[in-house]
C-alpha cells in the first residue's frame, strides 16, 4: 500500500471517528426538537437510545454510534409536522433523507422493527423499498432496543410489548393484519441479539433493566 493511500485511510479513520460521537448528539438533539409536541413518545425515544447504548454490545464498535443514532430518531415519523404517509418509519426516513442524514441511518429507520411487513399491508411497499433493508446485527439490536421498550419509555419484553402493541393499535389495524408475518421477525431478532450477548456472557431475558 502507498504512503498516500495509507495516509488517506488514516484519515477517513479519524474524520469517521470524530464524527460518530456528532451523530449521536445531533440525533439526540434532532428528536428532542422534533417530538418536543410528543412527550410519551420522546420518553419512548430516549428510552430506546438507552437500551441501544446497552445492545450496542452485541454489534461491531464503529457501529455502535449509528445504532445508538438511529434509535434516537428511529420514531421522529409520528410526529405532526413530518406527516406524509402517514407511515411512520416512512415518514421518519424521508425526513432524514431530505435533510442528508447519512444512508444508513435512514435505512435503519425505514426498516425499524420490521417495518416492511407493515407496509406490505399499507401498500407502501414500493415506497419504503427506495430504502435498502440489511438484516443484520445493527438492524437487529435497533428492532429489539424499540421491541423491549413499552410506549412510555418502560422496559417490557418482546412478548408483552407485541400484546401491548396489539391492543394500543386494534384488531383491524395494519400492525394487527400484519402479525402473523411480522412477529416470527421480531421473535428471532431478539433470539439472535439473546445469543450474541450470552455467547459474550452477559445473560438477560430481554425483559427489564438490562441496561
Ligand atoms: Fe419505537
Amino acid at each position: 500500500m502507498s504512503n498516500q493511500l495509507q495516509t488517506d485511510n488514516k484519515w477517513s479513520e479519524i474524520e469517521e471517528r470524530l464524527l460518530t460521537p456528532q451523530m449521536v448528539a445531533a440525533a439526540a438533539d434532532l428528536t428532542d426538537h422534533i417530538l418536543a409536541s410528543c412527550p410519551d413518545r420522546l420518553a419512548h425515544s430516549r428510552a430506546v437510545a438507552r437500551r441501544a447504548r446497552f445492545l450496542a454490545l452485541t454489534v461491531e464498535p464503529q457501529c455502535a454510534p449509528l445504532l445508538v443514532a438511529a434509535a434516537w430518531v428511529h420514531d421522529i415519523g409520528y410526529a405532526p409536522c413530518l406527516r406524509e404517509s402517514g407511515f411512520h418509519p416512512l415518514d421518519g426516513a424521508r425526513y432524514l433523507r431530505r435533510i442528508s442524514w447519512p444512508p444508513e441511518i435512514c435505512n435503519l429507520v425505514a426498516h425499524h422493527s420490521g417495518a416492511r411487513f407493515v407496509a406490505s399491508v399499507l401498500e407502501l411497499e414500493s415506497q419504503l423499498g427506495q430504502y435498502p433493508f440489511t438484516q443484520d446485527a445493527v438492524s437487529d439490536a435497533l428492532t429489539v432496543a424499540d421491541q423491549t421498550t413499552g410506549p412510555h419509555g418502560e422496559a417490557m419484553n418482546t412478548e408483552e410489548r407485541m400484546s401491548d402493541m396489539l391492543r394500543r393499535h386494534g384488531p383491524d389495524s395494519a400492525n394487527a393484519v400484519a402479525h402473523q408475518l411480522r412477529q416470527p421477525y421480531l421473535r428471532a431478532a431478539a433470539t439472535r441479539v439473546h445469543e450474541r450477548l450470552e455467547s459474550m456472557g452477559v445473560h438477560t431475558e430481554l425483559t427489564t433493566a438490562a441496561a
